[in-house]
């Protein structure tokens, strides 16, 4: 039974990753998870310099769901470089580093600074707000998404995998703005924008107001996405949005998707991703599938 996928030409042992953001950099789940398991870690996004992040409160719950507004808090790329990537190293699981900056300049240095790292693939969030170029999230202008992809690819020795954000109209418009640019492949989806009133305190339930929505809510949205972009673009997807159990990473993966990320449900069962890998081991043998690339994009 073969459960090896192929992202950009690196192998991973299975398609389940961890989100970004929401595992840290392996550290926090170590007692619980055997890292060796996972086809892929995938890092907190990490900036040119350290970012404090935003006031608090900056996590609400809601239905489903979550609301974050964490403002990419990260020590930046020189901690980053000496702590988490020798930790990571010691596993068998491939390395993503989830790369972000507020400028296409702030992104290059950390792609430049990771060259000679012994990093797998890199992620590029492209959905942070407030940007020089216009006020407007990298990720909502395609040909700012084409530009930055085109200059990253320029300077990056790994493959880069582009972040795309859902807050968009028409999210194939972003996925072949990426794949013009260069991309080797997409990450998608990444939260929704949301927003929650404390009724009883007359007041917003995050100190920014609006956050990003994650977790089972989004999980529809998401899908149809991947599904969009996969018949949009040749580059391999890694699908995410919602997934907590392997029937829902199964899903993504009929959908299009070669592997598939692990978000927010890390939170609820910090077991979450093993537990995923072992299902769809299960479901492979109940199913007689030999080969896991088989189910990719099988339903059109
Ligand atoms: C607390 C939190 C922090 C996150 N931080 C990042 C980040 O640093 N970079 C990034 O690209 N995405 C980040 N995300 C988005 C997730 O990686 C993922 O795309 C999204 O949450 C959807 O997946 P899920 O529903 O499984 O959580 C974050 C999400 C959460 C909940």
């Amino acid at each position: 039974m073969n459960m090896k996928v192929k992202i950009a030409g690196v192998e991973l042992n299975n398609p389940v990753m961890t989100a970004s953001g929401t595992f840290g950099s392996g550290q926090e789940y170590g007692e619980f998870v055997d890292l060796n398991q996972l086809g892929a870690v995938v890092t907190k996004g990490v900036a040119n310099i350290p970012w404090a992040g935003n006031p608090t409160p900056r996590i609400a719950e809601t239905k489903s769901g979550m609301l974050n507004a964490i403002g990419l808090q990260n020590p930046g790329i020189d901690v980053f470089v000496e702590r988490d990537i020798p930790y990571l190293q010691q596993y068998d699981s491939k390395i993503m580093v989830n790369v972000c900056g507020k400028t296409i300049e702030d992104y290059c240095e950390v792609v430049e600074r990771l060259a000679d790292q012994p990093v797998d693939l890199l992620e590029i969030n492209i959905s942070c707000p407030n940007v020089k170029e216009g006020g407007i999230a990298f990720g909502q202008d395609a040909k700012f998404v084409e530009k930055i992809t085109y200059e990253l690819k320029k300077r990056a020795k790994q493959p880069v995998i582009m972040k795309l954000s859902p807050n968009v109209t028409d999210i194939t418009v972003m996925a072949k703005a990426a794949e013009a640019g260069g991309a080797d492949g997409l990450s998608m989806i990444n939260t929704l924008t949301g927003m929650k009133i404390d009724i009883h305190k007359r007041a917003f339930a995050l100190a920014n107001k609006t956050g990003g929505l994650s977790g089972p809510a989004i999980k529809p949205v998401a899908v149809r996405m991947v599904y969009q972009a996969a018949n949009a673009v040749k580059i391999p997807i890694i699908g995410m949005g919602g997934i907590s159990n392997y029937e829902d990473a199964i899903e993504f993966m009929m959908a299009g998707a070669t592997a598939i990320s692990v978000g927010t449900a890390n939170f609820n069962n910090p077991y979450a991703t093993v537990e995923i890998v072992d299902g769809i081991k299960k479901f492979m043998k109940d199913n007689n599938i030999d080969d896991i690339n088989n189910i990719i994009g099988c339903v059109k």
